[in-house]
């Protein structure tokens, strides 16, 4: 494990999902039984991350504060960070530049979900590469993603934003592994037609370089979409069917801390204790060997 720093983008004005979200962050959407900022924290814990700067606006940064704290219940570090407006997913890399102080960096979409087997054991091979790493997931919709656009050799040629005709069918995942000249590489991206620094511009320079690894998230997993009513309500019931047949919990901060060995008995009994009255702390219950 290295020292790479984790970064949660949850800015944004949830417009798509108006009116579900002109009053709420989307990333405070319940996604079956928890909140939507659960799964990507999630995969970040599970990556073995216990600093983590979460990026809000300014209006909902209070609201994600009384649900997150400061990190101090799972044993990690929240370091709160304001996007003051929404300028691009590149922009977090500026905008986190102090709080990384020169280390190497994962960056998880507040809304992207994602489940799967092997996510551990791939974010770890992510972690020790060297440049930046991206995931490409195959959809059936790449126009609505970043789409990666492989030479016949199965290089990668380009990373193209939302294309109007996608050149694969593989998306770019929200969840980059950077190394430390992230936050200068975004600084010299200059802002797109629609006035954002884009996250592929950020990609490209890397690729420019010969510093960017696509791996590929083969089809035992999931990665949710949460952009629209429809694939929200989908992304709660496909937790809900999980958790239903298996018995486990899908994003559980607390059961990833434990395992994890930031959390002691103690601990979890006090976070259990919280959740008395739900079927959430009689799980948490359940995790400690007895
Ligand atoms: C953003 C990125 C896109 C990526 C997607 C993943 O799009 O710009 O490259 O594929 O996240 O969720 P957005 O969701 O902001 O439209």
């Amino acid at each position: 494990m290295t020292n790479r720093k984790g970064i949660i983008l949850a800015g944004g004005t949830g417009s798509r999902l108006w009116p579900i979200t002109q009053g709420v962050s989307k990333q405070l959407m319940p996604v079956y039984d928890k909140p939507m900022i659960y799964y990507p924290l999630s995969v970040l814990m599970l990556a073995g991350i216990r600093e983590i700067a979460m990026i809000t606006t300014s209006e909902d940064q209070a609201q994600f504060q009384r649900l997150l704290g400061d990190g101090s219940q799972w044993g990690i570090t929240l370091e709160w960070i304001v996007q003051p407006k929404p300028e691009g997913l590149a922009q977090a890399y500026v905008l986190a530049e102090s709080f990384l102080d020169g280390c190497a960096s994962a960056m998880v979409l507040g809304d992207n979900i994602f489940y799967g087997h092997g996510l551990p054991t791939q974010m770890a091979q992510a972690d020790v590469r060297a440049g930046g790493t991206v995931f490409g997931y195959r959809v059936s919709d790449p126009e609505r993603y970043g789409v990666v656009d492989f030479a016949p050799d199965g290089t990668v040629k380009e990373i193209v934003e939302k294309p109007a005709k996608a050149p694969s069918n593989y998306a770019v995942t929200g969840l980059y592994f950077l190394d430390e000249t992230a936050p200068a590489r975004a600084a010299a991206v200059q802002p797109s037609a629609r006035g954002e620094l884009e996250i592929a511009d950020l990609l490209e320079s890397y690729r420019h370089d010969g510093a960017l690894n696509v791996e590929l998230m083969g089809r035992g997993y999931a990665w949710l979409d949460t952009g629209t009513h429809g694939s929200l309500l989908d992304a709660g019931n496909f937790v809900r069917t999980l958790q239903d047949r298996q018995g486990t919990q899908v994003g559980c901060p607390e059961e990833i801390a434990f395992e994890q060995g930031w959390l002691t008995v103690e601990g979890l009994e006090a976070r259990a204790a919280i959740y008395a009255k739900t079927g959430y702390g009689a799980y948490l219950l359940g995790l400690i060997p007895r």
